[in-house]
C-alpha cells in the first residue's frame, strides 16, 4: 500500500506533495483537515480561492462518513467563506471528490443534526448524506490502483495553468451565493433605489439588480444570455454607460414597455466597477440557468441561515402567535413571559413586540451570535435576554437572573410561556443498532434528560423533542407550553408511556402540512400545540383546525390518541384460517392509512413476508372478511391530514350488511392491490365463467365464479350469514347481494377479460394483474409500465376504473359508519 503505517499528519503532507505540488496546502481553516488553495501572485487580492477542502483519516474509512464529518465542520467553521470547487476526503487508501454545489442542499435539510461533534457523527447523519449525494456525484480513486485516473482527474479539474492565469473568478454554481452576498455589502447600498417600494409595487428585489449586473458581458465571454426575464412582467437591465444604468422594464397587457431608471449614489459607479473586476461575467449558460432556478438562495445571509436547517416558516410563526393570543388573551405579551429555549437564530420570536418579557436561548454559541447580530440590525430582542443554554443538560442556575426569578417563583412561573419549535433528532431504534452492528452514539441518548427518564418513559425519550417536553413538564410546573411538533406525542403507540406521564390540558391545536416547512418531505401534519400544564387532563382527542401550505383553512380534523381503542388487526385475527385450501394470501403491515401500499392480495408472499409473518391465508371461509380488510385499507385516500389515522376494531354493523360485504368483495377483485397471478400457481380469482369471456380453454379453477354464484359453502366461526345461534358452526353460502355499482364493475371487468381473450396468445387462466401486464408490459427495471399503446385496452381499463370509483364512493361512508375509522 502506498501510504501504509503513517500518521494522519504525515499522510496529509504526503498527499499534498504527491498530488497537489503546485498548490498551497498549508492553510488551516477552522477544523478542516486539509485545504488546497491556488497560489496567486498576480491576482487582485480578493480573498483566497480554494479548489478543495477535505477530511483526512489515517485508516480506511467510509467515504460518506468522512464527508458527513466535513459537512458538519464546514457548517461550524467555514460556512461564510467562499467555498472551494470540490470538497472531499481521503484516507491511506483512497481519495474522493464531490463538487461543492452538490452538498449545498444538505445545508437546507430541516432535521439535520448540526450540533453533533464531527468526529462522532451519528449513523442517521451518515445515511442522510449518503441519500443526498448520489454515487455518480462522487469521484473516488484508490491511490495505488487508480493512479493514472487520479492524475487525469486532477489535470482536468485542478488545472494550475488555467487557475493562476485567471485574474478574475468565474461565477459558477458553487460561488454565486457568496458573490451575491459580497455584492450586497459592496454595491447594493450604493444603488439609488427605494427597495421597499420596488418590492411592494413590482415584486422587484435587490437580487434582480444583481442579476442584471451579472448578465453584462464585459469580459468578452462567449455566451451572453438573452433571457433577462427573471420576472415575466418586470425586469431590470443594466448598462454602465448610461447615467442611470439600471432600467426597470415593465410590459403592459398590450405588449407596450415602460421603463424606469435608477442610478448610483455618489461613488457607486466606482464601487460597482471595482467589484466586478474580480469576476468574469456573465456566467456560462448552464450556470445562469441554475442561478435562475435557485433564486431562493439569493437572500441575505441572515435570512438564509434561518431558512436553512432549523426554520419555522414565517406564516406559521404568525399563526402560532395568533393562537396564543386566542388562548391567553390579547394582552398576553404584556401579561406573560416568553422563553424560546431552543431558539436557533431566533426566528420564532419574530413579531413579538415586548422584548422585556422575551428570553431566547439555544445550544450553539454561533446561533447566539447571529441573534445578537440581528439585534444590531433591528431584531426586537434584548441582548441580555439572549444566551447560550443546553436545555437538555444545563441547570437553570445558568440562566440570566431575570429568567431565574421567573422560573423560581411559582406565581410568575404560571405566566411563563415556553414557546418552541424543538429539534427533531431521533436516536436510531434498537433494531437498527443490531442490524448495523454499529456502536451508536447520538445526542439524543447522551442527554441528562434521557438518562433520567428513558427507563420510565421508554421509546419517546429517544426523541429530542419529547425530551424538551419532559423537562419542561417535570421542572417548570404550571407553565404554558406552546410548541410545534409532529403528532407522535399525542398519537404514536410507542409514546403511550410518555402520555401516561405528560398530562397537561391541551387548549388548542392547529395542523399544517409538514411539506410547508423547508425541505421537509412527506405528506404528514405538523401541529402547533398550546398546553396548560397547571391542569391535569389526559389527552384523548381534540378537534384541530388545519391549514394548507398557503395558510388557507381546510376541513377541521379530529386527532385521537387511540389509547383506549382496539386496532383492526384484533378484529381480523379470529378469522385466520389455517385448515382449508389456500386460494391466496393477504399481505398486511401496520394499521394506519399511510401504509396503504403495504396491504395487498398475492399468490405468493415474499421471503421477507414469510420471515416476518406479515401475511395470512385466504380461504373460502374468510374471503369476505379478507375482502373487507383489503377494501377498507385501500378505499380511503391518504392525505397529509389523515395519513396517521388508525384503522380500528369495528362495531358489528358490517356483519349484517350483505351489500357492503358484496361491494367489498367485488372491489377487491378488480383493485390494483389484488396482485394474484396465474404465474405463481392456480388462479382462483377469475370472477367469470369461460363462456362469459369467450375463453379458448377451460380455467383451472372456478372458485370465484362459483363463489359469486352462491355455490360454495363457508364454515363460519360465528353465525355471520345465517340466523342460527351465535357460536355454532354453520355451513352455508354467504348471501351476496349485488348493488348496481358492483354490477357495473363486474360488467366493465367482463369486457376487459373478453377483449384479452381475443388475443391469440391469451392465457385462459390470466388474472386481472396478468392481463394488465400483458397490455402494459414492463420497463427495463422490471416495473410494470403505467400505460399501454393498445387504445381499446386503455379505453376498457378506463371504464373499469370509473366504475371502481363509483363503487368506492358507495363503500367509503361505511368505513366510518362501521367504525373502521373514527
Ligand atoms: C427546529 S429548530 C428551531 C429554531 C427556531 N426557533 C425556529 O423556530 O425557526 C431547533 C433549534 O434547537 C436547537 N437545539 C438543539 N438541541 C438543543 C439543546 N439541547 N438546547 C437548546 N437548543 C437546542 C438547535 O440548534 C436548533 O436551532
Amino acid at each position: 500500500m502506498l501510504y501504509e503505517n503513517i500518521r494522519e499528519e504525515s499522510l496529509k503532507l504526503k498527499v499534498a506533495a504527491d498530488w497537489f505540488p503546485k498548490f498551497d496546502c498549508t492553510d488551516i481553516i477552522g477544523r478542516i483537515d486539509f485545504a488546497v488553495k491556488i497560489k496567486r501572485t498576480n491576482a487582485i487580492d480578493f480573498g483566497d480561492e480554494y479548489l478543495l477542502w477535505a477530511e483526512a483519516k489515517q485508516q480506511p474509512t467510509d467515504i460518506y462518513r468522512m464527508l458527513a464529518q466535513l459537512i458538519i465542520t464546514i457548517k461550524a467553521d467555514a460556512y461564510n467563506r467562499v467555498p472551494p470547487k470540490f470538497i472531499g476526503c481521503f484516507d491511506n487508501e483512497k481519495i474522493a471528490f464531490v463538487e461543492y454545489h452538490n452538498v449545498l442542499p444538505i445545508y437546507q435539510i430541516n432535521d439535520f443534526n448540526w450540533t453533533q461533534t464531527p468526529s462522532a457523527v451519528d449513523d442517521k447523519t451518515v445515511d442522510t448524506v449518503r441519500n443526498a449525494i448520489s454515487a455518480n456525484q462522487i469521484f473516488s480513486f484508490n491511490f495505488e490502483t487508480d493512479q493514472a485516473e487520479l492524475r487525469n482527474f486532477l489535470k482536468a479539474n485542478f488545472n494550475l495553468d488555467a487557475a493562476t492565469n485567471l485574474l478574475s473568478t468565474l461565477i459558477d454554481k458553487n460561488n454565486f451565493i457568496f458573490v451575491y452576498q459580497k455584492w450586497l455589502r459592496q454595491v447594493m447600498p450604493k444603488i439609488n433605489a427605494d427597495w421597499a417600494v420596488l418590492k411592494k409595487n413590482y415584486g422587484i428585489y435587490d437580487r434582480d439588480f444583481f442579476l442584471a449586473e451579472l448578465n453584462v458581458d464585459d469580459n468578452g465571454t462567449a455566451e451572453v444570455n438573452d433571457d433577462k426575464t427573471v420576472n415575466a412582467d418586470f425586469y431590470i437591465t443594466f448598462d454602465a454607460a448610461d447615467k442611470k444604468p439600471y432600467q426597470l422594464v415593465r410590459k403592459d397587457g398590450f405588449g407596450m414597455e415602460a421603463t424606469y431608471s435608477f442610478g448610483f449614489k455618489s461613488d457607486g459607479l466606482q464601487q460597482y466597477t471595482d467589484f466586478w473586476k474580480h469576476y468574469k461575467r456573465p456566467p456560462q449558460n448552464e450556470y445562469w440557468k441554475y442561478i435562475l432556478e435557485r433564486l431562493d438562495l439569493l437572500v441575505p445571509q441572515d435570512v438564509r441561515e434561518r431558512k436553512g436547517a432549523f426554520f419555522t416558516p414565517q406564516i406559521w410563526v404568525e399563526k402560532s402567535q395568533q393562537y396564543i393570543a386566542d388562548v391567553l388573551g390579547a394582552d398576553w405579551q404584556d401579561e406573560y413571559y416568553v422563553w424560546d429555549c431552543c431558539a436557533g437564530t431566533g426566528n420564532l420570536l419574530n413579531g413579538l413586540n415586548n422584548k422585556y418579557n422575551v428570553w431566547a436561548s439555544t445550544l450553539d454559541q454561533q446561533d447566539v451570535d447571529v441573534m445578537k447580530e440581528r439585534i444590531k440590525n433591528g431584531a426586537n430582542l434584548l441582548e441580555n435576554h439572549v444566551f447560550q443554554f443546553d436545555f437538555l443538560n444545563d441547570d437553570f442556575s445558568k440562566c440570566p437572573q431575570g429568567l431565574q426569578d421567573i422560573i423560581n417563583n411559582p406565581e410568575k412561573r404560571r405566566k411563563l410561556v415556553i414557546y418552541i419549535n424543538p429539534p427533531y433528532a431521533e436516536h436510531g431504534n434498537r433494531k437498527q443498532v443490531i442490524g448495523t452492528g454499529a456502536n451508536k452514539t447520538s445526542v439524543a441518548t447522551e442527554t441528562t434528560i434521557y438518562k433520567q427518564y428513558s427507563n420510565i418513559l421508554g421509546a419517546a425519550t429517544r426523541e429530542l423533542y419529547a425530551q424538551f417536553l419532559i423537562k419542561i413538564y417535570a421542572q417548570l410546573p404550571n407553565c404554558i407550553i406552546a410548541q410545534f411538533s409532529t403528532l407522535k406525542g399525542v398519537q404514536a403507540f410507542n409514546f403511550k408511556k410518555f402520555r401516561d406521564f405528560f398530562e397537561p390540558e391541551l387548549k388548542k391545536l392547529f395542523l399544517v402540512p409538514a411539506s410547508s416547512f423547508d425541505n421537509v418531505q412527506g405528506a404528514f401534519p405538523i401541529g402547533f400545540f398550546i398546553w396548560d400544564t397547571s391542569v391535569k387532563q389526559r389527552f384523548n382527542g381534540i378537534l384541530a383546525n388545519a391549514y394548507d401550505q398557503h395558510g388557507i383553512e381546510v376541513e377541521k380534523k379530529n386527532v385521537y390518541s387511540y389509547d383506549n381503542d382496539r386496532l383492526v388487526i384484533e378484529w381480523i385475527r379470529p378469522f385466520f384460517d389455517k385448515q382449508n385450501e389456500i386460494i391466496g394470501y393477504l399481505r398486511m403491515k401496520n394499521t394506519d392509512i399511510q401504509n396503504k401500499a403495504q396491504i395487498f392480495f398475492t399468490s405468493m408472499p415474499s421471503e421477507a413476508d414469510f420471515r416476518e409473518k406479515t401475511y395470512t391465508f385466504i380461504t373460502k371461509n374468510n374471503i369476505i372478511q379478507m375482502a373487507i380488510y383489503l377494501t377498507i385499507r385501500c378505499v380511503v385516500d391518504g392525505t397529509w391530514l389523515n395519513d396517521r389515522d388508525q384503522f380500528l376494531y369495528p362495531n358489528d354493523g358490517w356483519e349484517t350488511d350483505n351489500r357492503f360485504q358484496t361491494n367489498c368483495l367485488i372491489y377487491t377483485l378488480f383493485h390494483g392491490q389484488n396482485k394474484i397471478t396465474c404465474k405463481q400457481g392456480v388462479n382462483h380469482w377469475i370472477p367469470f365463467t369461460e363462456s362469459e369471456v369467450d375463453a379458448k380453454e377451460r380455467f383451472e379453477s372456478h372458485f370465484m365464479s362459483d363463489f359469486l354464484a352462491g355455490k360454495i359453502k363457508s364454515e363460519q366461526p360465528k353465525d355471520l350469514f345465517s340466523d342460527v345461534d351465535a357460536g355454532v358452526e354453520t355451513v352455508h353460502a354467504p348471501s351476496l347481494q349485488m348493488t348496481p355499482e358492483s354490477q357495473a364493475v363486474m360488467d366493465a371487468g367482463r369486457e376487459l377479460w373478453r377483449y384479452y381473450h381475443t388475443m391469440a396468445d391469451a392465457n385462459p387462466n390470466a388474472s386481472l394483474y396478468d392481463i394488465k401486464e400483458y397490455f402494459q408490459g414492463r420497463d427495463a427495471k422490471g416495473k410494470m409500465n403505467a400505460k399501454s399503446d393498445d387504445k381499446q385496452y386503455t379505453e376498457l381499463l378506463d371504464n373499469l376504473k370509473a366504475a371502481m370509483q363509483t363503487l368506492a364512493a358507495q363503500i367509503r361512508p361505511k368505513v366510518y359508519e362501521y367504525g373502521f375509522l373514527k
